[in-house]
């Protein structure tokens, strides 16, 4: 599976981009009051797209050896990944109030440029030893 290593990491890396641009674009329609940001279409896009950059990423895991918990920046990847959903969450649909929404959002699309920077990196510090 070696020879496939660049390809799966750039599929990886693209359904990110596009997974993290739908995200930031369905939680500003639903910050603007656009109900079909929640539409079924949109949401079963979002997790088919999830799956496989999901899937890509656990065969670059398989590809690289890698433990993940023994691995610092990608350990910080996965509790930001965490984070990340439960954010995301709030932001389209369990926060009460519009403010709330905002707020989550604004954390969760933080939180997503932060694991971006730590994955460019490959060090938890992200984007402060890439700059
Ligand atoms: C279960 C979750 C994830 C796992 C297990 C995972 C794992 C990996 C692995 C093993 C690599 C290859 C590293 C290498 O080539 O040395 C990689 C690359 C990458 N990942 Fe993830 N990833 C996950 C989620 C994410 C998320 C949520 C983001 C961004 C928001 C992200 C962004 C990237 C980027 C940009 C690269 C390319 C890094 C480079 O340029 O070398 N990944 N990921």
């Amino acid at each position: 599976m070696i020879e496939f290593y660049p390809q799966i990491k750039s599929v990886h890396v693209w359904l990110i981009l596009l997974s993290g641009s739908l995200f930031a674009l369905r939680g500003l329609l639903v910050l603007l009051g656009q109900r079909w940001a929640m539409h079924a279409a949109l949401r079963y896009l979002s997790y088919s797209i999830d799956s496989a950059l999901l899937t890509a990423a656990m065969m670059l895991l398989v590809i690289l050896k890698l433990n993940p918990f023994l691995t610092p920046w990608l350990a910080c990847k996965l509790v930001l990944l965490v984070l990340y959903v439960v954010l995301g969450s709030f932001a389209l649909k369990r926060a009460a109030t519009v403010r709330g929404r905002g707020l989550a959002y604004f954390a969760a699309v933080l939180c997503f440029v932060t694991m971006y920077g730590i994955a460019r990196a490959h060090h938890p510090l992200g984007w402060l030893v890439l700059a």
